[in-house]
């Protein structure tokens, strides 16, 4: 694993956009895993100026997202779908069709993980797969305990990922309970991965993955594993002396 250290936020966001526009420009048709939450918008709004000032096209590029909430509409305006279209596929010139978010508002959720986990490995699992990580350790909605061979499949989010996206919602309670996220084993098919880690936050979860220690109950521990992972994290997210 391979660790870049900025300054702040600010920083990440804009080299976190330069490595990502570094492998479009050099593969257009590539295909990217691409992340929510809090940490990569500032990434996802640096693409757009770039898209804005350098017509740096989309046209040609596959994504596919990590993860959704199950029970919310694909416009509820928290949904990842809603917040992906917001804050990246409208404002560039993606084709539509080929944006893939798991749908969580579907009767037959197993159905709907293997098609979904069936299209990723029909794409040969990806070129890039962005990540952020929670305070856990997850990555996508894989929580503690998660195999290491999981395919993607519905999950049941732990009180602090619920308490951490409380944020987005009026209360709590409104955070769904469950998501579909792509499992673990999915996520180590992309041929490379590049993990975002911002803030105080987050540092007890990036000492540990830097420990190496690969473990189950620590998510993450398994990107040890990976042979291409760059980390780009700020200083508030790295130990002193670590
Ligand atoms: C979201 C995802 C999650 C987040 C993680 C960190 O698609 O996969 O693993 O990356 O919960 O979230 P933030 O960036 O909000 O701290």
């Amino acid at each position: 694993m391979q660790l870049m250290v900025v300054k702040n936020y600010h920083e990440l966001s804009l080299e976190a956009a330069k490595f990502i526009l570094k492998k479009i420009r050099r593969l257009p048709t590539i295909t990217l895993g691409l992340a929510t939450g809090g940490t990569p918008k500032g990434t996802y709004e640096n693409l757009v100026l770039d898209y804005e000032r350098n017509q740096t096209s989309y046209r040609d590029i596959t994504t596919f997202n990590l993860d959704e909430y199950v029970g919310l509409e694909p416009t509820h305006q928290n949904s990842y779908r809603c917040y992906m279209d917001n804050h990246l596929f409208n404002l560039v010139n993606i084709n539509k069709n080929n944006v893939f978010i798991p749908n969580g508002n579907v009767s037959d959720l197993e159905k709907e993980c293997k098609r979904y986990d069936q299209l990723i490995k029909d794409k040969g699992g990806g070129d890039l797969q962005l990540l952020g990580i929670g305070k856990n350790g997850h990555i996508g909605f894989n929580e503690p305990g998660t195999s290491f061979e999981s395919t993607t499949h519905v999950t049941e989010l732990t009180l602090s990922t619920r308490e951490a996206n409380a944020r987005y919602f009026e209360s709590i309670e409104q955070v769904p309970t469950h998501a579909i996220t792509v499992g673990l084993g999915t996520i180590m098919q992309s041929k490379e991965i590049l993990l975002l880690v911002s803030g105080e936050s987050k540092k007890v979860a990036l000492a540990r993955l830097l420990s190496g220690k690969v473990d189950e109950h620590f998510p993450a521990s398994i990107l040890a594993n990976h042979p291409n992972v760059t980390i780009i994290a700020d200083e508030a997210a790295v130990s002193k002396g670590g």
